[in-house]
C-alpha cells in the first residue's frame, strides 16, 4: 500500500499576490539592510522633507488647476479659489505646509552639520544638499509673488531691482527679457516647472549618494570608538526607515492641517505699485534689517556668503572628529550663525517698516 500523499498548504492570496508583485518590481530589493540609528527622528529628517515636499507638488496640482498667472487676474483667482471651502483649505495647506518644509529642511541640515556628516566621502551628499537649499529658497520667493498682493508685488518689485543689480546675469529675472510673457507668468513657470523639476532632479543625486555612501556613522566618542561601533551595529531593513519617514510625513500633516483650521492662510488687497508698506514673510525677514542698514544689494550678498561659507565648509573642516563634543569650536560657530539669524529675524519683525522704493525707483 503506497503512502497517503502529503497535503501542501496553498498561501494565501495577500502573499501570492505580494509574490507577483515583487517578481515583476523587485520591491524586496528595498529591505536592504541600514545601521539602526538611522531610525531616530534626528536621521529621518531628510525624508521628512522630501515627504512635506511631496505634498506641497499634490496641494500645489489642484490649485494650479484654479490658478490664473495673467497680472490682471492673479489676485483675483486667488480670491475665487479662497471662497470656495476646498480651495481655501488646499491652499491654506499648500502654505502650512511650505512652512513645515523649510523647518525641516533647516532641522535637516543642523543635524547633519552637527553630526559632521559633511566629511569624506560624503562631500558631495552635502554640496548636492546645499543645491536643494537654494533651490527651496527660489521655490518660497517664487511662491510669495504668486499671490499677487500688496506683499507679492513689493517682493516683484525687489526681484526687479535685483535683476538690474546683477547686470547680464540677472537678464532672465528682469521683465526686458521678453516682451510677449510677463515676468509674473515666468515667475510661475519658473514655481510649478523649472524648479521642482530641477529639485527633483538634484534630490535624486543626493538620494543616490547616500545609498552609495550609506549613512554617516552614530557620532558618539573618538574617531576610533565610532568606526568600532559602525562595523558592530545591528542592522535593519530599510523597509523599516521607510516606515519611520512615512509616520513622521504623516504626522506633519496633521500639524498641517491643525494649523489650517486655526490660522488658513488669508490673502491681502492688490498691490498698489510704487509704496512698499508691508514686510517680507518670516523666513526672509532676517533679510529686512540688513536691507535697511546696507542697501539691496545686502539681499544678494549676504544669502551668497551664507551658500559660499556652507559650501567651503567639508574642504576647511577636515578632521576626522565627528562627535559634536569634540568639535566644540565648529558647533559653537554654528550655534552663532543660527542666533545671529533668529535675533535678525525678530529685529525684523518688531522694526517699523522702511520704505525701500526710492532706492528701488
Ligand atoms: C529639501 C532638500 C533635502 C532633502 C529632500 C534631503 C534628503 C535627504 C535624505 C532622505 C537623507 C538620508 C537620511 C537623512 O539623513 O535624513 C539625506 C542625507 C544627507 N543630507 Fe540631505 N536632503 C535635503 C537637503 C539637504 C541639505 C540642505 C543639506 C546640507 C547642506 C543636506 C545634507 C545631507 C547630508 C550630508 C546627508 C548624509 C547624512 C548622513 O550620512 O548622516 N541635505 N538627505
Amino acid at each position: 500500500m503506497s503512502a497517503p500523499a502529503e497535503r501542501v498548504e496553498r498561501p494565501g492570496l495577500p502573499y501570492r499576490v505580494g509574490l507577483w508583485l515583487d517578481e515583476r518590481f523587485g520591491f524586496s530589493a528595498l529591505a536592504y539592510p541600514v545601521p539602526r540609528h538611522a531610525n531616530a527622528l534626528a536621521y529621518t529628517l531628510g525624508g521628512v522633507t522630501l515627504g512635506s515636499f511631496l505634498l506641497l507638488v499634490l496641494t500645489g496640482i489642484y490649485l494650479a488647476q484654479l490658478y490664473d498667472p495673467t497680472p490682471t487676474s492673479a489676485h483675483s483667482s486667488i480670491v475665487q479659489i479662497s471662497q470656495d471651502p476646498v480651495g481655501e483649505v488646499v491652499r491654506s495647506l499648500h502654505f502650512w505646509l511650505s512652512a513645515i518644509f523649510l523647518v525641516t529642511l533647516v532641522a535637516h541640515l543642523v543635524r547633519t552639520f552637527a553630526t559632521a556628516s559633511y566629511k569624506r566621502p560624503r562631500e558631495g551628499i552635502w554640496l548636492t544638499g546645499i543645491g536643494l537649499f537654494l533651490l527651496a529658497g527660489g521655490l518660497l520667493f517664487t511662491g510669495t509673488i504668486l499671490k499677487w498682493d500688496q506683499e507679492a508685488l513689493e517682493a516683484f518689485g525687489h526681484n526687479v531691482e535685483i535683476a538690474e543689480l546683477l547686470g547680464v546675469f540677472g537678464f532672465w529675472f528682469s521683465p526686458d527679457f521678453t516682451e510677449s510673457v510677463s515676468l509674473l507668468v515666468r515667475t510661475y513657470v519658473a514655481h510649478v516647472s523649472i524648479l521642482p523639476l530641477l529639485f527633483a532632479g538634484v534630490v535624486g543625486v543626493h538620494l543616490l549618494l547616500v545609498k552609495r555612501l550609506k549613512i554617516s556613522p552614530l557620532a558618539v566618542g573618538p574617531p576610533e570608538e565610532i568606526a568600532q561601533r559602525e562595523r558592530t551595529e545591528p542592522r535593519l531593513p530599510f523597509t523599516t526607515h521607510l516606515s519611520r519617514i512615512l509616520y513622521w510625513t504623516l504626522v506633519a500633516l496633521g500639524i498641517a492641517l491643525i494649523l489650517t483650521a486655526l490660522r488658513p492662510t488669508g490673502i491681502g488687497p492688490e498691490g498698489v505699485e510704487g509704496i512698499e508698506i508691508t514686510k517680507p514673510p518670516w523666513y526672509f525677514l532676517w533679510l529686512y534689517p540688513l536691507e535697511n542698514w546696507f542697501g539691496l544689494r545686502a539681499l544678494v550678498v549676504m544669502p551668497a556668503l551664507l551658500l559660499a561659507g556652507l559650501a567651503a565648509l567639508p574642504f576647511i573642516d577636515r578632521t576626522p572628529e565627528r562627535d559634536p563634543r569634540r568639535r566644540q569650536a565648529w558647533i559653537a560657530l554654528g550655534a552663532l550663525v543660527l542666533i545671529a539669524w533668529a535675533v535678525l529675524t525678530v529685529y525684523g519683525y518688531f522694526t517699523v517698516p522702511v520704505s525701500h522704493v526710492e532706492e528701488m525707483g
